[in-house]
């Protein structure tokens, strides 16, 4: 049985008292709610995850995750975060490869495939994002595209590397926008990235890997979205800094 999974995204959204206030909320809701077995995923920025991570403690559905990590060890690169110091605070998972990171800040497969093994080399899980642009996706290449991102970030991987990876299928143009795939959209990519796995990696391994859609996911279009058979569950950006709707999304499986 795949892991279901809903992580919220934060973005570099929220002062520290309201991300502090929303995490508190979504504790008491998903414990008095939510009695399915589900992944909460909670990725607040930086600066907040160890406070974060004191509020989830004790809520053993709700796990913390970075939204980037640098893709060096360690040393003189002002600023940045690496996988080690998310490690070594209690951080169990890592957004890599966001369509926000790799269009700002011009992150490539090649560097997102070095985040991956500094991540896994650290015992922290990625959450390996993928998605085409609308331009792509309206040249019909979205597919190879897609394909591509996954194979040169992840396909350097063992078998048992890759079990550690959760999927984020983020079609661009969907996200932040309002228009969500469709779910037979949504299903066409996320069974054609899972038949890419299982070519690489076997049926078995490729059953095995949670794969979330990612883009304008709300409470009104979860439901349908996490029906489809290879949806695992969810990336959530805007919604997910509202409590209420972050939860009625987890109560949609
Ligand atoms: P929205 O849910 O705001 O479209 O954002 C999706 C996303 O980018 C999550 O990582």
């Amino acid at each position: 049985m795949r892991q279901k999974i809903v992580a919220g995204n934060w973005k570099m959204n929220n002062t520290l008292d309201e991300g502090l206030k929303l995490t508190s909320e979504i504790v008491n809701m998903v414990s008095d709610e939510v009695n399915t077995d589900v992944k909460v995923i909670l990725a607040p920025p930086f600066v907040y995850l160890t406070q974060v991570k004191g509020l989830i403690k004790d809520a053993d559905k709700i796990s913390l995750s970075a939204q980037n990590c640098n893709d060096n060890e360690s040393g003189a690169y002002t600023g940045e975060v690496a996988a080690s110091m998310l490690a070594s605070i209690g951080t169990e998972y890592v957004i890599l490869g966001h369509s926000e990171r790799r269009e700002y800040f011009e992150e490539t497969n090649e560097q997102l495939a070095k985040k991956i093994d500094l991540a896994l080399k650290n015992n922290l899980k990625p959450i390996f994002c993928c998605g085409e642009s609308l331009e792509v996706r309206e040249n019909g290449l979205f597919k190879e595209f897609v394909s591509n991102q996954i194979e040169e970030s992840l396909f350097h991987l063992g078998e048992d590397e890759l079990k550690k990876v959760v999927i984020a299928y983020e079609p661009i143009w969907a996200i932040g926008t309002g228009k969500t795939a469709s779910t037979e959209q949504a299903q066409e990519m996320h069974a054609s990235i899972r038949e890419l796995l299982a070519e690489r990696y076997g049926a078995e391994i490729a059953e095995e890997i949670s794969i979330l859609y990612g883009g304008s996911c709300k409470p009104g279009n979860a439901p349908e979205l996490f029906a489809c058979k290879d949806v695992d569950g969810g990336l959530i950006g805007g919604a997910s800094l509202k409590s209420r709707d972050f939860v009625d999304i987890i109560k949609s499986f």
